[in-house]
């Protein structure tokens, strides 16, 4: 069992968030959640409120007293997902002002994986800049962009397609998506 971190944020997609936490717990790993007041608020308007409080742990995130917030504390790694151009511009230039982007730079510090899911459209520059910063620095940038191969039948299968490769990238096996070419 590994510790992994959930951040969430105030851009919309929080479906990605259950779903992420869902197969996190279903693999057996303990889950923080890290979540703003906007993405409390957003999530509660997506319907996605009663699934991310099955977290293990809910995390305030200013308490910066929390075990996260330092390099010494064993997580295995975090995924923010999904990822405002906010909380991404932030993360980008080290503004580490709540629990949330403080345990992101603790990732790109301690050379952690983090996993940042935008959702945005279109992006303007700063987002791009923002991004390649990020990916400059460590993280693994995965653009909330669903694919339709596997012919996702509820908008959960959709949302899945995404979460598969979130999942790959925290080094979490998963069968979710059969592997291209699979007989599966
Ligand atoms: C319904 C709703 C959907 C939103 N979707 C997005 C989005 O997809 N991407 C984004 O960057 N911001 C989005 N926002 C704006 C963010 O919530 C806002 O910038 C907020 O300050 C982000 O704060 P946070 O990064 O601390 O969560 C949305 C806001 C609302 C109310």
């Amino acid at each position: 069992m590994s510790h992994y971190l959930l951040g969430v944020t105030g851009a919309s997609g929080a479906v990605y968030a259950a779903r992420t936490l869902f197969y996190l717990q279903k693999a057996g790993h303990f889950v923080s959640l890290l979540i703003t007041d906007a993405g409390k608020e957003v999530a509660d308007y997506e319907g996605q409120t009663a699934a991310l409080l099955k977290a293990d742990e809910i995390l305030d995130v200013e308490n910066f007293f929390a075990s996260c917030a330092s390099g010494s504390s064993a997580f295995a790694g975090m995924a923010v997902v999904p990822c405002s151009m906010g909380t991404l511009g932030k993360m980008a230039n080290g503004i580490a002002d709540n629990l949330l982007t403080r345990a992101a730079d603790v990732c790109l510090k301690e050379r952690r994986k983090l996993v940042v899911v935008p959702r945005e459209m279109p992006y303007n520059l700063i987002h791009l800049k923002n991004m390649e910063q990020l990916t400059l620095a460590g993280a693994i940038v995965i653009p909330a962009s669903p694919h339709f191969y596997a012919k996702p039948q509820t908008i959960e299968d959709l949302a899945d397609t995404v979460v598969a490769k979130i999942l790959n990238h925290l080094n979490v096996p998963n069968t979710i998506v059969p592997e291209w070419g699979s007989k599966g």
